[in-house]
């Protein structure tokens, strides 16, 4: 499968790269194509070191040229400025395409971390870009999956991925891939419509970190 990661130069996209790569054909997407062709050239040299070889490929490109002929994308952006990105990348979004929209629409306050949206009675960012790429079906997924664990790649990661979408095709095929990270579990929680729920359990995570000294926490279902 061919994977592209809007935004792979960040966090989440290296360790998205380095989980995927041994099976997968992953694009490391950016604004700068000479950025996104730096950056999977190093993700390549990290790869080979652990893995010895890889059946995929990691390899990088503009954001919005990959998402034409990628099979799955992965919105790897902050919330901040999704909206020009989204904007960037919808003309030459596929039709039908995969959309994994793992982004966190948070900021801090006195009292902590809060969810944006609550606050501001806008959209959930999975809604959002729904709304904005209406030719994809959007899978939000992976909110409370730590960077840091994700780039420890030789380790499991021991938690549950919440899943929401509309169109129980992705679903499945998000769901497959989430659950070639080893350890994780998927778990549907619904339709699109109450990714909110999902996207709001990170501010409270990180509000948990800071208030009880624990490092990445994450979620398990029991
Ligand atoms: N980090 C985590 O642990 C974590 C966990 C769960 C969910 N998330 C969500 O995942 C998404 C990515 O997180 P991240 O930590 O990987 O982000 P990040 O490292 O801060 O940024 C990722 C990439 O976004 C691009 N970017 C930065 N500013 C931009 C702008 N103004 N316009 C367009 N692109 C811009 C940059 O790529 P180029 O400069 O190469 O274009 C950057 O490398 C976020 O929405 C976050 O809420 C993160």
């Amino acid at each position: 499968m061919r994977i592209g990661l809007v935004g792979g130069t960040g966090r989440m996209g290296e360790g998205l790269a380095l989980r995927w790569c041994p099976k997968h054909d992953v694009v490391i997407g950016s604004r700068d194509a000479n950025k996104a062709a730096s950056a999977a050239q190093g993700y390549v040299k990290e790869a080979l070191e652990h893995y010895g070889r890889m059946d995929g490929s990691i390899s990088g490109d503009e954001n919005s040229r990959l998402v034409g002929y990628c099979d799955v994308v992965v919105l790897c952006i902050p919330y901040e400025n999704a909206e020009p990105t989204l904007d960037s990348i919808a003309q030459n979004l596929r039709d039908n395409s995969i959309v994994v929209c793992p982004i966190v629409p948070m900021s801090k306050s006195k009292e902590g971390f809060i969810y944006l949206p609550m606050h501001e009675h806008k959209d959930s960012a999975a809604v959002m870009v729904s709304k904005r790429l209406k030719n994809a079906r959007v899978v939000a997924a992976l909110h409370t999956i730590s960077d840091v664990k994700l780039r420890r790649f030789n380790e499991p990661i021991d938690t549950d991925v919440l899943v929401c979408a509309d169109d129980k095709d992705a679903l499945a095929v998000v769901s497959e891939l989430l659950k070639e990270i080893r350890n994780l579990r998927p778990i549907y929680v619904g339709p699109l419509s109450l990714a909110y729920q999902v996207e709001g359990i990170t501010p409270m995570l990180l509000n948990v970190a800071r208030q009880n000294s624990l490092k990445n926490p994450s979620i398990r279902i029991a």
